[in-house]
C-alpha cells in the first residue's frame, strides 16, 4: 500500500475510501440533476459550515442555474461522535422568506442537523427546501428527514477529507478517508 493511501491525524489512522476523481465525477452529475430541478427558481444555495465548503465550491462551478450562495455555521459533532445538540453561530437571514432553498451538507449522519435547520427555514416561510448531501450514512439516521440528492451512501464509519474533519484537521485531503479501527 502506498503512503498516500493512509493518513494519520492525531491518535487515529484513516485509509483512502472515495478517491478524488470519483468525487469529482459524482459532484458534476449531482449538479446536473440539481440544475434541472431548480432552473428558473433563482434558488439560494445554503451551505452548512464548516464541512460543506469544498463540496459547495465544486458544486456551484458545475451549476448553470442562476443562484445565490449563503452559509450558516452549525455544529453537532465533537471528535468522532454526535453531541445530540445543534449549536448555531449566527442567525438565518429574514431575506430567505419566500425563496427556494437548496441545503448543501457534507454529510448526513443522525439527521439532527438537517431536521433542525429545516424547521428553522419552515418557520421563516421559505418557498421550498431541497436537500443535497455529498455523503449519507443510512444506518445512522435517527431523525426522519427528507433528502433529495445524495452523492454517496456510506457505512456508519467516521470519515475525513474533502471538507470533513477530525478535531478540526484533515479537511484539506483531496479524497475521502475512513477510520481504521
Ligand atoms: P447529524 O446532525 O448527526 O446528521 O450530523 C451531521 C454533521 O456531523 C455533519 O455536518 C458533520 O459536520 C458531522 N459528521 C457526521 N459524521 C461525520 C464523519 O464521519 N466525519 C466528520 N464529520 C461528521
Ligand atoms: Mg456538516
Amino acid at each position: 500500500m502506498s503512503a498516500s493511501e493512509t493518513v494519520r491525524i492525531d491518535d487515529l489512522s484513516f485509509i483512502q475510501f472515495i478517491p478524488a476523481e470519483q468525487i469529482a465525477q459524482r459532484v458534476a452529475a449531482m449538479a446536473l440533476d440539481i440544475d434541472k430541478k431548480l432552473l428558473g427558481k433563482e434558488p439560494v444555495f445554503l451551505g452548512i459550515l464548516n464541512g460543506c465548503f469544498i463540496f459547495m465550491a465544486d458544486l456551484v462551478r458545475h451549476c448553470n442555474c442562476e443562484h445565490e450562495v449563503k452559509f450558516i455555521k452549525l455544529s453537532s459533532y465533537e471528535g468522532t461522535g454526535s453531541t445530540g445538540k445543534v449549536i448555531s453561530e449566527g442567525k438565518l437571514s429574514e431575506s430567505l422568506k419566500g425563496r427556494h432553498v437548496l441545503l448543501v451538507e457534507d454529510i448526513i449522519d443522525s439527521g439532527l442537523t438537517i431536521k433542525w435547520i429545516t424547521e428553522k427555514l419552515q418557520s421563516l416561510g421559505v418557498a421550498s427546501i431541497t436537500v443535497a448531501t455529498l455523503l449519507l450514512k443510512p444506518d445512522a439516521i435517527e431523525y426522519p428527514v427528507q433528502i433529495d440528492y445524495v452523492g454517496f451512501e456510506i457505512p456508519n464509519n467516521f470519515v475525513v477529507g474533502y471538507g470533513l474533519d477530525y478535531n478540526g484537521k484533515g479537511r484539506n485531503l483531496k479524497s475521502i478517508y475512513t477510520l481504521v479501527e
